[in-house]
């Protein structure tokens, strides 16, 4: 039995410790994902305004896809042996994501939305080099997770745009 151990990659006795640190990474991911989630919902609803309607719609196309995340990160957290953590292990951190003074402030909402992708593309980014030679399964859920990231960014950085041109950011 011992002897095979070692064949398992991540799975193996010996990895236990670079397991422990992978899970810890993708604990923060898990709830990163859910403070989206709920800011998301927040500002898929809050804005006011003929120019936040585009914003809304995006802002509330992201929630499932934020959710799915979150369930992936959850799902890996298990198969590494890990126990995905409860809510009262959860602290907020996105400050900039509070809904704005003037609800019309839509530039406050797609400022927030970038910051938040952002957050995530970095934190990634770092799961995918940690895991790198590693752990294939996990770097390759996660390079999928962090295209979809890259696409959220994109899109609102074109809102970002659009209102600079009209001179209202
Ligand atoms: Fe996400
Ligand atoms: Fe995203």
């Amino acid at each position: 039995m011992e002897t095979n151990r070692g064949s398992e990659g991540i799975l193996s006795e010996g990895m236990s410790e670079k397991r422990e640190e992978i899970v810890e990474l993708l604990k923060t991911a898990y709830f990163m994902e859910l403070e989206t989630v709920m800011s998301y919902v927040t500002n898929s609803v809050n804005p006011d305004g003929v120019r936040a309607q585009e914003v809304k719609e995006s802002v509330e196309e992201d929630i499932q896809e934020e959710l799915t995340h979150a369930q992936q990160f959850a799902a890996r957290i298990k198969e590494l042996y890990g126990v995905v953590p409860g809510s009262l292990e959860f602290s907020a951190e996105q400050a900039y994501l509070q809904p704005p003074e003037e609800q019309t402030d839509i530039v406050h909402v797609i400022r927030g939305v970038i910051q938040a992708e952002t957050g995530a593309i970095e934190h990634y980014t770092r799961i995918i080099e940690e895991t790198d030679g590693v752990d294939p399964v996990t770097q390759d859920m996660v390079i999928a997770i962090l295209r979809d990231e890259q696409g959220h960014r994109r899109l609102f950085e074109g809102f970002l745009r659009e209102c600079e041109v009209s001179g209202i950011s």
